[in-house]
């Protein structure tokens, strides 16, 4: 099978080694929404969603009664959290493996309010660990070893390694650089070419890493209609959709 390491891997791990400067990933210096943070903490004590909702309300002096106060400042937090854990436990319990029903409807509303059509989500929101298991996810599914996938190159690094774990054939098609209107175009011809040719599907990434090109309305509307021509499907990639 024809995968490598992944570049951007290699690179953190060289530079860990090399105790260099490593370009090759983002770190970011801010600590995550605080609210997310303590939706963790509290869900990871246990008990119920009453006892979530009581952590963000009470006091201490509330949440262990009988505690002589100035003494609750003096013992470790680490201890005082330990008496705060929810029992019984209904919490920490086996998951959905396609996401909270929760959560998928909050991406279904939130889908909504983006782009004004609703998800259905009890089947049409799947909640992946980031882009690359939804990639993989969905060429497993839709996807059988043999097939031709169209990559619009350049390419983030795991589209390739995807199409080989797979057995599929990645057929490369250009985005070609403009460099006075400082742009990358759809070579059009070729990729109407290469769905010509029967592939399965079309990776779409928009907005695009590693040039930063938005697919435009108009470009949208054509691989739409390339797509629906050739019975093409249109696996998009918009994880920079907020950028
Ligand atoms: C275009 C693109 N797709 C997918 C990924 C992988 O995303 P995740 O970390 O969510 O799996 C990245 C990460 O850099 C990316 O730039």
């Amino acid at each position: 099978m024809d995968t490598t390491e992944s570049v951007i891997r290699r690179m953190t791990r060289l530079a860990v080694e090399h105790d260099a400067v490593n370009l090759s990933q983002g770190f970011t210096d801010e600590p995550p929404v605080f609210d997310l943070v303590w939706a963790a903490v509290t869900a990871m004590l246990g008990g119920d969603d009453d006892q979530m909702d009581r952590l963000g309300i009470s006091t201490l002096r509330e949440l262990v009664p009988g505690a002589e106060p100035t003494a609750l400042l003096d013992r470790p937090l680490k201890e005082v959290l330990a008496g705060l854990q929810g029992r019984p436990d209904r919490l920490n319990q086996y998951s959905f493996p396609f996401g909270l029903t929760e959560l998928r409807e909050a991406i279904a509303g939130y889908t909504e309010r983006l782009y004004g059509w609703r998800p259905d989500p009890r089947v049409e929101v799947t909640v992946t660990l980031g882009a690359t298991e939804a990639l993989a996810s969905v060429l497993a599914g839709v996807c059988t070893a043999g097939d031709r996938v169209i990559v619009p190159q350049p390419y983030h690094e795991m589209y390739p390694s995807q199409a080989a774990i797979f057995g599929l054939e990645p057929e490369y098609v250009t985005l070609v650089e403009q460099i006075s209107a400082g742009v990358w175009e759809m070579d059009r011809d070729e990729w109407a070419a290469a769905a010509a040719r029967g592939a399965r599907a079309l990776i779409l990434n928009t907005p695009h890493n590693p040039t930063g090109t938005v697919c435009s309305a108009n470009d949208l509307a054509w691989v739409a209609e390339l797509a629906m021509r050739h019975d093409l499907l249109v696996i998009t990639d918009e994880i920079y959709e907020h950028f």
